[in-house]
C-alpha cells in the first residue's frame, strides 16, 4: 500500500504525474477508492447526489463534518480535503472557526474554499493558523443561485484574465492547490502554467496537474443531469437496478435463499 499523502508531497506532484482526486462521502466508498485515488474530496456535491437536494447551496458544516468522519474512518490512509459548506467562510474570523470545528471534530487533513482574489484574505487568514487550504476557481457550484446557473469560465478575455488573477492570489495567500472548474481547456492551462502549486482540473481540459470527478457521476449512479465533463467508467444505476430486480425476483420465487445461503 502507498504512503498516505502530505500537503508536502502533493505540492511534489506539480508538472510529475496527475493527481487523482475524487470525492468521497462514506466509509464504504472511501475504502474502495483508497487505492486508485491521490486525495479523497468530500464535497459539497454530497448535499445533491447523497442528501438529494437542488444544489450543493444547502450543504451545512454539520453535514461535512459527519461525511468527513466517514471517509477517514473507511480510507485511514487518504489524503482527506473536507468542503467548506456555502456561508461558512464569508469573513476571516468565521472561516477560521468553521475550519478549526473540521479540524477539531475530524481527522480532515484540509479544507476546500471557493473563490478567487475576493477570497485571498480569507485563505491568508486560515494558513496563517496552520489550516491546509486547497483553492477553488472558475465555475463555483455555490454562487449557482447568485449566477442563474453553472457557467463555464474563460470565455472571454476578461474572465481569461479574471481567473489568471485569481489564481496568483490563491497562491499567493498560500494555498497547497487548487480545484480549477468549469473552464475553457487553453485558459486552463495557462492557469497551470502561471502557478507553482498543483492545479486539478474538473471540466477543464486534461493540461492540468490532475483531474477529480465525483463518484457518482463517474461511476453513472447520479441520473440527473450529466455535465459535458462526465465520464462514465461504470453504469452503476443500471447495475444497481438489475441486481435489485435479480434479488426481488428470487425472494417472490423463494429461491433466495438457497441452501447455501441458510443456517
Ligand atoms: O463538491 C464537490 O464535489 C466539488 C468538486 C466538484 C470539485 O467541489
Amino acid at each position: 500500500m502507498r504512503k498516505k499523502h502530505t500537503v508536502t508531497t502533493i505540492q511534489k506532484r506539480k508538472g510529475e504525474e496527475p493527481l487523482v482526486m475524487i470525492t468521497a462521502y462514506d466509509a464504504l466508498f472511501a475504502k474502495l477508492f483508497e487505492e486508485g485515488a491521490d486525495i479523497l474530496l468530500v464535497g459539497d456535491s454530497l448535499n445533491m447526489s447523497f442528501a438529494g437536494k437542488k444544489d450543493t447551496v444547502s450543504a451545512t458544516l454539520e453535514q461535512m463534518i459527519y461525511h468527513t468522519n466517514a471517509v477517514c474512518a473507511g480510507a485511514k490512509e487518504s489524503f482527506v480535503i473536507c468542503d467548506m459548506p456555502f456561508g461558512t467562510y464569508s469573513d476571516k474570523h468565521s472561516a477560521l472557526q468553521n475550519a478549526m470545528e473540521v479540524y477539531r471534530k475530524s481527522d480532515a487533513d484540509a479544507v476546500k474554499i471557493e473563490g478567487g482574489a475576493d477570497k485571498a484574505d480569507i485563505v491568508a487568514h486560515l494558513v496563517r493558523n496552520g489550516i491546509a487550504v486547497c483553492g477553488h476557481i472558475g465555475l463555483l457550484p455555490q454562487s449557482v443561485r447568485g449566477e442563474g446557473g453553472y457557467k463555464v469560465k474563460g470565455k472571454t478575455q476578461e474572465e481569461r484574465l479574471q481567473l489568471l488573477k485569481d489564481a496568483k492570489a490563491i497562491e499567493e495567500a498560500g494555498a497547497f492547490c487548487m480545484v480549477v472548474e468549469g473552464v475553457k481547456t487553453e485558459v486552463a492551462k495557462e492557469i497551470a502554467q502561471s502557478v507553482a502549486i498543483p492545479v486539478i482540473g474538473i471540466g477543464a481540459g486534461n493540461a492540468v496537474d490532475g483531474q477529480v470527478l465525483v463518484f457518482s457521476d463517474m461511476l453513472g449512479l447520479f441520473e440527473e443531469f450529466t455535465p459535458k465533463f462526465v465520464k462514465k467508467y461504470l453504469n452503476g444505476a443500471e447495475a444497481i437496478r438489475e441486481a435489485v430486480k435479480a434479488y426481488a425476483n428470487e425472494v417472490k420465487e423463494r429461491s433466495f435463499p438457497s441452501k447455501e445461503h441458510t443456517y
